[in-house]
């Protein structure tokens, strides 16, 4: 039997259509100005209020991953500079006790260092046992540990995808399920994720980096919902998304290549952790570093997604990403 579809009777199915998308636009104007407000609304309250309600770490164990060396030392510097003891994780043990050793001597605290796979959760398991003894129950992590590009990167092997993947985002349930429980025994704590402005927005040719960035900002938000509805405010989760740094030579060489650093200096590894553990102290949850950057990412996520695409296509034709990548590719 055929339906008809007789719309109300008064208007026509197509005008019915676009009375819905004017109207739809008309409250997409209304909101702006109201979302616009409270943001500013928000970053005054941060800047002026929250900021001077800092909360005290010192004295507590931090764990922070791939800090041997690049910015996980750095950061690892500035909680000790806070008065944290610090756990040096990484996969490069004989950097990570030059490091332990240097940041005990700098700042008087206890610093050990750890080897450790985190793409392996019985490796973090065992790393929990041994830094809850040797200096403490860990209440912060840093997951920062993280690859960034792959040998060759216009063609990864499947080994090197899988690998890329499971540092930077698979570990962190690891090493997330595994410190959570110390600190809810303690009803403290702070988890740290260094992703990257590459989660936010798109880099041609680092599928697997980009994705996996992504897939950390993603997994940081449910953390922060199932913090709140467990009621465990006084655990934090901040996720960090840095632009291009010194820290990582070859990635320096590839920003310099492809003209990105041009856009943006390159930041060093020593200011971006100043700002991350401001950010802490400050129980930031999201942060951007230039802080620019948070606000031309929301911008541009208000583009339709044909425009955001081409946004990324014109400045990859225009630095020739391609060609910086092949540029690096023998190192
Ligand atoms: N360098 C940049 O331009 C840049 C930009 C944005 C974000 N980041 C992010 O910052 C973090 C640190 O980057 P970086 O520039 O200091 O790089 P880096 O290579 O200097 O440091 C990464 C560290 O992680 C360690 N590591 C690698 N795999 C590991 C594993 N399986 N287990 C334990 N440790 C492991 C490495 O040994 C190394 O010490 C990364 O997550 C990276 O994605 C870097």
């Amino acid at each position: 039997m055929e339906v008809k579809n007789l719309g109300t009777g008064i208007m026509s199915n197509e005008t019915l259509k676009k009375l819905r998308a004017w109207i739809g636009l008309g409250l997409l104007l209304l909101l702006t100005p109201i979302g616009i407000t409270i943001s500013v609304a928000i970053y005054l309250y941060d800047t002026f209020v929250r900021s001077k309600k800092c909360k005290k770490i010192a004295g507590e164990v931090a764990v922070v991953t791939g800090a041997a060396g690049g910015l996980g030392k750095c950061i690892a510097a500035e909680l000790a500079a806070e008065g944290c003891h610090i756990a040096i994780c990484d996969i490069n043990q004989e950097l990570a006790e030059e490091t332990a050793k240097e940041i005990a001597i700098n700042y008087g605290v206890k610093a050990n260092a750890y080897k450790v796979d985190v793409t392996k959760y019985e490796e973090v398991v065992e790393l929990n046992e041994k830094v809850t003894k040797d200096i403490g129950a860990a209440t912060i992590l840093v997951n920062n540990a993280g690859l960034l590009l792959h040998s060759d990167q216009l063609n990864p092997t499947v080994r090197d995808i899988e690998r890329m993947v499971n540092v930077n985002y698979l570990s962190h349930f690891w090493t997330n399920r595994v410190f959570l429980e110390n600190m809810k025994k303690a009803n403290k704590g702070h988890i740290v994720a260094i992703a990257s402005i590459a989660g936010l927005v798109t880099l041609p040719y680092s599928e697997p980096y980009c994705s996996s960035k992504t897939a950390v900002r993603s997994l940081m938000r449910v953390l922060r919902a199932e913090l709140k509805v467990e009621n465990l405010t006084n655990i934090d989760a901040t996720t960090v998304f840095p632009s291009f740094l010194h820290t990582h030579a070859r990635v320096k060489q590839f920003a310099m290549a492809s003209g990105y650093a041009d856009l943006y200096p390159l930041l060093d590894g020593e200011e971006v952790a100043q700002r991350i553990v401001k950010g802490m102290l400050n129980r930031e949850v999201e942060i951007a570093v230039p802080g620019f950057f948070a606000l031309t990412y929301r911008l541009l996520s208000l583009l339709p997604a044909r425009a955001q695409d081409l946004v990324t296509y014109m400045p990859m034709k225009r630095t020739n990403a391609f060609y910086a990548f092949e540029s690096i590719k023998e190192e």
